[in-house]
């Protein structure tokens, strides 16, 4: 297969096709102030990991005001800063710096809906039924004789009817609003065209302050079907890994939406971008996201949920690439993000990382659970999503091999999904851990400028065993994660033929993912019994020891092609 025949050289076409973006949890990166927490200031004073990483831009998770019921995916103030994360004086300098050390930098943005704490929010609470205040969300009277159901089957993405019924100024229960996250999330009314404004307002805010562009949260969901009506379907769970035919997701409308917003990106100096968390499937719908009017990426989630399985894991290689393709667009590739199990665990454990999983599908049986070889497979992944065409995203600690924390106490779980659940779902805490930078404790394993903070009080608890895991103890040495990613992403940028470009696939068998990239490049992956090195081939990295010329199962190589 080859794709876009006529791109131009990498150094003339948009940074966006071709970079590798890292995802920081701000929350969880790093806490310049000692209170446990990540903040901006963290975030700056590990510029230089993140440059001698190699990666080409960062993503920063909301880091606006928020009560953080969802960790700043509930909004209050969407042209601020959280406080307990700096000031906007602070954000404007790590924007320059981040600049300053050859990067971009993304910040999200959740147009789906705001924090309930939000002063609009707020406002059509305090107002009547009918309003002009009430209209900027989405308000029904329910059904039933005294208006005591909700006004459709609708369950939202964390548990529960995606209703909540709000008491009026006079005490008596009232109207519902929609939710198709948490209560405290209500939905915004993309209907009314102050909210176009809003958001259009905000993204300029950020341009002007120089970010190189947007992660836009639930791009799928701001447009609902008309008249609200019930999902049709023995199961109508509001899934993010959802079929068509939901009326909540993937509605055209959206589309008219990052039209006008392509305008605003574009009308900006220096490939400004948008990337869209988009649970669509399957991947001809991505595609519609992705027009040349509309945005630049969208997260590839099938790729996300497929499991370690060659035969699948290239059948969504492929699909995936013929359907961005048609039009034009390049592939983003993604193993990890805050919201899924960690790579380390899934493909050991054969999950699958949707997000409507129970708790059994999301953690495993954790006695089951080989550490060594979910490492070993999640780099070999990592070397797999590197070589193939286009972009990818990394997740904070997937360069250090982080797994899932599965010893996080009850009583610590924050995730809202716990409670929404009724505690069956213990939720996505695991993920979310706050990085090991030192292999001692103190700090919190380096994580907080407070030396006397204990790894058990950053704001999700950290195991004893987290240190080991850390940047200090992998730093320099040869056999480790973090100096795989930093090889790899070396190859990458000096490898003409890497990012995105043409691709040739390569028959090595049926337990072999194995293709070839322009300048003689190939990567090849092993899910089998050993196999031979390509005759003559030079070997440029591989995700663990090769046995002289024999490439183990659950490992990848990157070689350069014999011409003879
Ligand atoms: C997707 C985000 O990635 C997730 O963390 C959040 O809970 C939901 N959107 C709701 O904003």
């Amino acid at each position: 297969m080859s794709t876009h025949p006529a791109l131009p050289a990498r150094n003339q076409r948009p940074w966006w096709r071709d970079a590798v973006t890292y995802q920081i949890y701000i929350r969880s990166f790093a806490d310049s102030n000692g209170d446990g927490k990540g903040d901006v200031e963290g975030i700056r004073s590990r510029l230089p990991y993140l440059r001698s990483l190699g990666v080409d831009a960062i993503w920063i998770t909301p880091w606006y005001p928020s009560p953080q019921n969802d960790h700043g995916y509930d909004v209050s103030d969407y042209m601020n800063i959280e406080p307990d994360y700096g000031t906007l004086a602070d954000a404007e300098r790590l924007i320059k710096e981040t600049h300053d050390h050859g990067m971009k930098l993304l910040v999200d943005i959740v147009p789906n809906h705001s924090s309930d704490q939000h002063v609009w929010f707020q406002q059509a609470l305090a107002a009547a039924p009918g309003s002009p205040e009430r209209d900027r969300y989405i308000f029904r009277e329910g059904k039933g004789a005294n208006g005591e159901l909700p006004p459709n089957n609708w369950q939202a993405v964390f548990g529960g009817s995606a209703w909540h019924r709000i008491t009026e100024a006079d005490g008596k229960l009232g109207q519902w609003y929609l939710h198709l996250f948490a209560v405290e999330q209500p939905d915004f009314n993309w209907e009314n065209q102050e909210i176009h404004e809003h958001f259009e307002e905000v993204l300029k805010f950020w341009l002007d302050r120089g970010v190189d562009g947007f992660r836009i949260d639930v791009a799928h969901g701001m447009v609902k079907a008309p008249g609200l009506p019930d999902v049709v379907a023995a199961d109508p769970k509001a899934e993010m890994l959802a079929p068509e035919n939901r009326p909540f997701w993937d509605q055209d409308g959206v589309h008219e939406i990052y039209r006008k917003w392509r305008k605003i990106l574009d009308s900006y100096p220096g490939d400004r971008m948008a990337v869209a968390e988009a649970w669509v499937s399957p991947a001809s719908r991505i595609a519609r996201y992705l027009r040349p009017d509309e945005l630049a990426n969208s997260f590839n989630f099938d790729f996300l949920s497929s499991p370690w399985e060659p035969a699948e894991l290239k059948k969504m290689i492929n699909r995936s690439m013929d359907a961005l393709a048609e039009v034009g667009a390049p592939s983003s590739w993604v193993f990890n993000n805050h919201d899924v199990v960690r790579s380390v665990d899934r493909f050991d454990l054969g999950l699958l990382a949707g997000n409507a999983n129970t708790t059994l599908e999301r953690h495993g049986d954790a006695k089951k659970f080989d550490i060594a070889r979910g490492t070993r497979r999640a780099r070999a992944g990592a070397l797999l999503m590197l070589a193939l065409p286009g972009g990818a995203y990394i997740y904070q600690g997937e360069e250090l091999a982080l797994p899932e924390a599965r010893d996080i106490p009850e009583d610590r779980l924050t995730d809202p999904r716990w409670e929404m659940s009724l505690r069956t779902d213990r939720g996505r805490d695991g993920c979310r851990v706050p990085l090991p930078w030192t292999s001692l404790p103190i700090g919190a394993f380096g994580f907080s400028s407070d030396a006397n903070r204990e790894p058990e009080h950053a704001w999700l608890p950290q195991g004893d065993h987290w240190g080991k895991f850390s940047v200090e103890g992998q730093d320099g040495d040869p056999a480790s994660t973090l100096t795989m990613y930093r090889q790899a992403l070396a190859i990458r940028k000096s490898e003409a033929g890497l990012g995105d470009g043409a691709m040739t696939w390569i028959d090595a068998g049926d337990d072999v993912i194995a293709f070839s990239r322009p300048g003689n490049f190939a990567c090849l992956l092993n899910f089998g019994a050993a196999i031979e090195l390509p005759a003559g081939s030079e070997v440029l990295l591989s995700s663990n020891p090769l046995v002289g010329n024999v490439i183990p199962t659950d490992t990848a190589v990157w070689v350069r092609l014999s011409v003879g």
